[in-house]
């Protein structure tokens, strides 16, 4: 079965047929680079291979890891920033229910400085018997762990130090930074995040697995549908291989002056999914005064704010509709006697079946507009096609950078604030 099918026939009027297969060569070129480990950040692939790699005993101590914290603790805080929790987010809010999930509350944390949030969150946690999952792969940034500090002194404040110990687990670079030095003074539980494997390519490692587990969510079909995605990536021919594709069609709309790419969801389930791609491809392909913006909608809900736009603004953007096929759960409109709000046209419908025309007419729209579209058509929303579409999005935007001239492992311009920040906090 195909896990993920993309669209393209919408590029048509700003990309022929001839340019198209030109960016498909680069494209090629690109991800044999990439393969060969010749390219720019080749020091950063540790992710290219690892839905194949990943040890079959780490998954399980991570399943059961989570299955403890999901047995004993009414939530679990996890603590991280950019790369280190938008994956895991994604899931979550991509497969678990929208309300009355089972399982402990999965709460992120320290992905800013907001004072409000985190003192509601310790008020919140006043009461409950809660876990923490800490993940930074420096051990050094400031947000994760500030907030570590915060809530790992209330946790030894309410269990002691023991109790503390055994409620945080460590999702850390395997030798050096400081947060492993200090899960080893204090006997946290650890996870490894490999060399290889920069913050947004870490979905797939104890990073997003960790906490995905936790939330109940199959972690095995999520590595199973990136083992897929890979399967083709490495093996379809250039114009069959949906992430070449991806790359080239949007390297080629940004040479003819479409910069933004919009990402647009119909699912709100989907909404931090959407977050995870826009770190993934604004932090690895903006710098050295190039790369594609990177923004998102979530329809139907932007078509009434962005839309407008998105419509009538000027014409330096494409979009890529990011839909799901399959089988959904979706109240039937009922009918009602005397028709009093004029709705009984749709009667018998689902709410699917009117996203579905909404999704079609606004891609008709966008298009009549000046805007170029692509579609990115997921199997279904469950473990497998979301593990695909990690994968798919973190193969394509890789070989997209080496397209671009770029090094799509680095962050350098990630520093510049952090300078500032330390210095106005007096660091030393
Ligand atoms: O993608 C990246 O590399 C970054 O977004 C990092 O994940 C983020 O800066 C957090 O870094 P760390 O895990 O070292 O705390």
């Amino acid at each position: 079965m195909e896990l993920l099918k993309l669209g393209i026939s919408g590029i048509s009027d700003a990309v022929d047929q001839n340019t198209l297969s030109k960016f498909l060569e680069k494209a090629s070129e690109a991800d044999a680079s990439l393969r060969a480990g010749s390219g720019p950040g080749s020091e950063f692939l540790g992710w290219l291979d690892l839905p194949e790699t990943i040890d079959d005993s780490e998954v399980d101590q991570i399943i059961s890891a989570a299955g403890d914290i999901r047995e004993k603790r009414d939530a679990l805080i996890v603590i991280g920033i950019g790369g280190s929790y938008l994956g895991a987010r994604a899931a979550v809010d991509a497969l678990t229910p929208f309300f009355g999930r089972s399982g402990p509350e999965i709460i992120f944390a320290g992905r800013d400085l907001t004072g409000d949030y985190h003192a509601d969150l310790l008020d919140y946690l006043s009461d409950k018997d809660f876990a923490v999952n800490v993940i930074s792969k420096s051990g050094t940034t400031l947000e994760p762990s500030v907030v570590f500090r915060i809530l790992s002194n209330a946790l030894e404040k309410r269990f002691g130090a023991n109790g503390a110990s055994e409620r945080i687990t460590a999702t850390t670079d395997s030798e050096k930074g400081v947060l492993r030095r200090l899960s080893n003074d204090k006997g946290y539980k650890t996870f490894d995040i490999p060399p290889g494997a920069g913050g947004r390519f870490s979905v797939l490692t104890p990073v997003g697995l960790f906490p995905i587990a936790a939330a109940g969510i199959d972690i095995r079909k999520l590595l199973e549908g990136a083992r897929l995605m890979k399967d083709t990536a490495d093996n379809a021919k250039a114009e069959e291989n949906p992430c070449l594709t991806y790359a080239a069609a949007r390297n080629a709309l940004y040479r003819d002056g479409k910069s933004i790419e919009i990402l647009a969801s119909f699912n709100s389930g989907l909404a931090t999914f959407c977050e995870w791609w826009k770190q993934l491809a604004g932090e690895s392909e903006g710098k050295d005064g190039k790369g594609l913006f990177p923004a998102s909608v979530v329809n139907t809900t932007d078509l009434h704010s962005l839309g407008q736009w998105i419509q009538d603004g000027p014409r330096i953007i494409f979009e890529t509709f990011l839909t799901v096929s399959g089988s959904h759960r979706a109240p039937v409109i009922p009918k009602i006697n005397g028709d009093p709000d004029g709705l009984n046209y749709l009667a018998g419908k689902t709410l699917d079946v009117a996203n579905d025309a909404a999704f079609r007419g606004t891609d008709e729209a966008h298009r009549a507009g000046g805007v170029p579209t692509m579609t990115i058509d997921m199997a279904g929303l469950d473990p497998v096609s979301l593990g695909a579409l990690f994968y798919f999005f973190e193969r394509a935007i890789a070989v997209s950078g080496y397209i671009l001239g770029v090094n799509p492992f680095d962050q350098p311009g990630v520093e510049t604030y952090k300078k500032n920040m330390f210095e106005l906090l007096g660091r030393s």
